[in-house]
């Protein structure tokens, strides 16, 4: 069996699980979107040890000790914020890579608080999205970073 911590609460589940199954199917967090189960699409990015990672071709036996978070333990302050600039900037249309997005962005932002158009492009080169043409995606990051640091 393993530990690690997931939105702050321990999890112990066996090593042979996939960390999306946990995620999504034991625990429910549906935010963590199954789009191709390859590694190829992004939908499934969640954060482990504040780096965006794709959940779906990690193993659980590789997660000992860390800390996942997705988008249901970001905090309420992140929640609106992102919530806003998304719905603001006219970036979500069906939803589908949005949580895996705004991992990606948190990930950015977290570590680059006033990011280049370029660097949040390069943030989400692995994400998906097949409505958007990803223009009002980075917007949206840029305007969730502008909006964290003026503290709005
Ligand atoms: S579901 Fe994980 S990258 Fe597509
Ligand atoms: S908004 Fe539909 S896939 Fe991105």
């Amino acid at each position: 069996m393993v530990r690690f911590l997931v939105n702050g609460e321990t999890v112990t589940v066996p090593e042979e699980r996939k960390l999306i199954d946990v995620l999504r199917t034991d625990l429910g967090l549906k935010s963590v979107k199954d789009g191709c189960s390859e590694g190829a699409c992004g939908t499934c990015t969640v954060l482990i040890d504040g780096k965006a990672v794709k959940a779906c071709v990690q193993k659980a036996a590789r997660m000992e000790g860390k800390s996942v978070m997705t988008v249901e333990g970001l905090s309420d302050r992140e929640k609106e914020v992102f919530v806003y600039a998304f719905g603001e900037a006219g970036a979500v249309q069906c939803g589908f890579c949005i949580p895996g997005m705004v991992i990606c962005a948190k990930a950015l932002i977290d570590e680059n608080p006033d990011p280049t158009r370029e660097e949040a492009a390069f943030a989400v080169r692995g994400n998906v999205c097949r409505c958007t043409g990803y223009k009002k995606i980075i917007d949206a990051i840029l305007l969730a970073a502008r909006l964290f640091r003026e503290d709005v």
